[in-house]
């Protein structure tokens, strides 16, 4: 086995640990030469090529940008998150994500690191504006895969991040007050009727066009593959809309909201946590691309699965089929990339990046530019 010489270990993660912790400290990874070259690609939900937090480019565009210029493929698609995570707009990630149903910001993050084969979370993190750094964090500096709730917060504060008391905006606020009003005005309801009207004004402010639809699970699921064909992928969000305090989705699950094996592909999610968590979709797909499958394919399979697996009639919709919606992303080592949805349409996919119609999208950028391009559909119509 090769010795490491001093330059090497302050190039790898032993020293990174050393090092003064603080935020800034920890977006500077390790270098992990890999003797390939690849098309270089970064794909996410669409969103990603839509929020800008009053800067000039979308989160994939930084992304690639940063990833081309030679910064590490990780840090890169963390850099591109944290423009939603900071952007007011986007209410289902980071900062001013929609709160819980006590009307508190919580959120949850992973990322995942091929060639190094390491891996990061946190869960129901409270008052840090960008999880995604918190999760790289976890990845970088600890043994961990995965901290939670006071512990995640109480790393953070150790290394520096900014903790900030309500991650709230006017906007969240006022929607999380109007959901309030409207379910709980005698605070004592019976347990079922509850869970129903819960979910009858979810949908209800969804109609009235307070809410989109896909930012009741709104989340951002960002992979990528670097020109040194180094594969990760990172994905955040403010989880579920009105959530039960301490709910957990699928996004800083690993295997679930995310998975990346750096000799095959990246996977991830968005859409509905439950039906994803229950069969670990984006380990699924990763392990289908390691058997051949195009990733437009591996990501079919994944969704077929879900759909057998919905069998609860509350989940059902009138045709028997899913009442809800979920999309893959994938990319495999040779950069072929896909965006897959339970339902290629849904009645609220319009305005990404000034485009209307009903079809779900996903982003991606090459070396052609940012592109929002249509995902593929399991099942005909919308859920
Ligand atoms: N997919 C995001 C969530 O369900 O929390």
């Amino acid at each position: 086995m090769r010795k490491l010489s001093r330059r090497d270990f302050v190039k790898s993660g032993a020293a990174a640990g050393l090092a003064a912790a603080t935020p800034q400290v920890l977006g500077q990874a390790p270098t992990v030469l890999t003797p390939r070259s690849a098309k270089p690609v970064v794909i996410s939900s669409a969103n990603g090529n839509f929020y800008k937090n009053g800067g000039t480019q979308t989160g994939v565009e930084k992304a690639f940008a940063l990833m081309t210029g030679g910064k590490d493929v990780l840090e890169s698609l963390v850099a591109g998150v944290n423009i939603l995570e900071l952007d007011p707009e986007e209410d289902s990630v980071g900062y001013g994500g929609l709160p819980n149903a006590d009307g508190v910001v919580q959120l949850d993050s992973c990322c995942m690191h091929g060639p190094r084969k390491r891996a990061g979370g946190v869960a129901a993190l409270e008052g840090v504006r960008t999880p995604s750094l918190v999760a790289h964090a976890v990845l970088q500096q600890t043994d961990h895969h995965l901290l939670v709730g006071k512990g995640a917060q109480g790393f953070a504060r150790n290394l520096g991040f900014k903790i900030e008391d309500d991650l709230n905006t006017e906007r969240s606020r006022r929607l999380w007050l109007e959901w309030k009003r409207r379910t709980d005005p005698g605070h004592y309801l019976d347990p079922d009727k509850r869970a129903e009207l819960h979910e009858a004004t979810r949908q209800a402010m969804v109609a009235e066009g307070l809410l989109r639809s896909r930012h009741l699970h709104g989340t951002i699921n960002c992979d990528g593959l670097s020109p040194r064909g180094e594969l990760a992928g990172v994905t955040t969000t403010s989880g579920l809309a009105w959530k039960i305090p301490g709910r957990v989705g699928d996004s800083p699950i690993l295997g679930a909201g995310l998975y990346v094996d750096g000799a095959v592909g990246a996977a991830g999610s968005t859409g509905r946590g439950e039906a994803n968590l229950y069969g670990l979709s984006s380990f699924l797909i990763v392990e289908q691309m390691r058997q051949g499958k195009a990733p437009k394919d591996a990501c079919m399979e994944a969704l077929k699965r879900i759909q057998a697996n919905t069998v609860e009639k509350r989940l059902l919709n009138a045709r028997g089929l899913p009442n809800f919606n979920v999309s893959f992303y994938a990319v495999n080592l040779k950069g072929e990339f896909a965006g897959a949805a339970l339902y290629g349409e849904d009645p609220e996919e319009t305005g990404w990046a000034g485009e209307t119609g009903r079809r779900v999208r996903f982003a991606v950028c090459t070396e052609k530019g940012p592109e929002t391009l249509v995902c593929d559909g399991l099942l005909p119509g919308a859920p």
